[in-house]
């Protein structure tokens, strides 16, 4: 059910086609469709209607306000990692007592702005941050809400860039420590517990590590409920894959109630329960707009250059992610197929979308990369001094532009050169 789909041989982006957005807005252009943000949204809603289960989606993945207006509207909360989603979140009117707070390296002015703000709850990750914390409530007088991040170590079998939830990774409190810390925490008086989290990965496509470390997390929460210390909500963090090629991630309504049962069996079916979904909500919404510029035969390899580089779309050169590249006109008569590797105009050899893919093309062809609603435009920049893309929501035959295009001038209109 993808809102992508050929109609007379054109890309159509629900009833849109991509011809007519690259004529209206230029390339690259990132475009989303609202239908599918929603869907996303209302299967992880039904599954998880009965229970006390919540979604709080996960900012970074795709910071449009946009984005986070659809989301908010649907009901969706936060999950934020930097005082710049906190200020994105509350611009676009959110609630509150609907966003939570996660990250490794909070600094004390985030904190701050969190704590002013009133949100639901700081996700803490060491020891050092939780006396960080209830130093600044302290000196405004203030209590602030906390849920420990733990670490159950359990292996998401993801890539090593975004697995999070092993001992050797930089996240979240060690298994072992965490009871230790909720005592610490406990103790502190301008803090108050309300929560456990953990985080074990991303682009999982597998339920059963997420089962190993609900195991563990529940484990803990009755080893702290004996010590007197209540936990009313358990955030599962985010995680579950998407389909980029031959993936075959659960479904998301499979992912959410085989977890919610699990949790009934194990006598917690009426505990508040988060979700932090990122890449699943928006992932599979959006595509990447490019232009093909040149065609470059050769004798190893045939290039096609097009008008996305790695700036706009970072993944194929971070992780080696793969992400379809599809042809938005499927010619009449088409020219010879032949074997590309399809690179942008960035100075670097890293610098490519797709390697080895089969495709008939002509220069001034049209090509979308699949997928790239999740941690694209948020991982774009300006190497190579090149503006950042347009942005545009389609709704039905509406295309709403939900980002300008930067402008070069906008590039360096915060720098000086010395004086004189
Ligand atoms: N909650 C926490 C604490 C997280 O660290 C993350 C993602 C999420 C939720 C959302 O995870 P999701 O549902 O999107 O998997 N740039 C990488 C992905 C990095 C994920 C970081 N943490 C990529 O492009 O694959």
């Amino acid at each position: 059910d993808t809102p992508f789909q050929y109609i007379n041989d054109t890309l159509h982006v629900e009833d849109v086609p991509l011809t007519t957005l690259a004529e209206q807005f230029g390339t690259p252009l990132y475009v989303y469709s609202r239908a599918a943000l929603t869907s996303a949204y209302q299967a992880y809603a039904h599954a998880c209607a009965g229970y006390q289960a919540k979604i709080y989606y996960a900012v970074k993945a795709n910071s449009n306000l946009a984005v986070l207006d659809v989301f908010a509207r649907l009901g969706a909360g936060f999950d934020i990692v930097s005082g710049g989603e906190l200020a994105r979140v509350l611009k676009i009117g959110a609630r509150a007592d609907k966003i939570v707070f996660s990250g490794v390296g909070k600094s004390a002015a985030e904190m701050q702005a969190a704590l002013n703000a009133g949100v639901k709850c700081f996700n803490i990750e060491s020891l050092a941050e939780l006396h960080r914390l209830h130093d600044i409530a302290a000196h405004a007088n203030q209590t602030a809400r906390v849920s420990l991040r733990v670490n159950p170590d359990v292996d998401a079998k993801t890539h090593p860039y975004i697995s999070t939830g092993l001992k050797s990774n930089k996240f979240g409190i060690a298994f072992d420590e965490a009871r230790a810390a909720y005592r610490t925490a406990a103790a502190m008086k301008h803090l108050e517990i309300v929560g456990i989290d953990c985080h074990i990965g991303s682009q999982i496509t597998e339920i059963a590590p997420y089962l190993d470390a609900l195991d563990k997390i529940l484990e803990l929460i009755e080893a702290l409920e004996a010590d007197g210390i209540q936990i009313s909500h358990l955030d599962m963090g985010g995680g579950l894959g998407i389909r980029y090629d031959a993936e075959t991630p659960p479904a998301i309504s499979t992912f959410v109630h085989t977890l919610l049962t699990h949790l009934a069996e194990r006598g917690h079916g009426s505990r508040e329960i988060l979700f932090e979904p990122g890449r699943s909500l928006v992932g599979n919404a959006g595509i990447l707009l490019t232009k093909v510029e040149y065609l470059k035969p050769g004798a190893d390899k045939n290039f096609a250059i097009v008008d996305a580089g790695m700036n706009d779309l970072a993944r194929p050169a971070m992780y080696q992610a793969y992400h379809d590249l599809a042809p938005v006109l499927k010619h009449r008569n088409p020219p010879p197929a032949a074997l590309y590797d399809v690179v942008g105009p960035v100075c670097e050899s890293g610098d490519w979308l797709g390697r080895d893919r089969t495709l008939a093309l002509k220069p001034g062809d049209l090509l979308a990369a699949h997928s790239a609603g999740a941690y694209s435009f948020t991982m774009s920049s300006n190497y190579n001094t090149r503006p950042r893309a347009a942005e545009v929501m389609v709704e039905g035959k509406q295309a709403h532009l939900v980002r300008a295009r930067e402008t070069v001038e906008q590039l360096f209109a915060a720098e000086m050169k010395l004086p004189d």
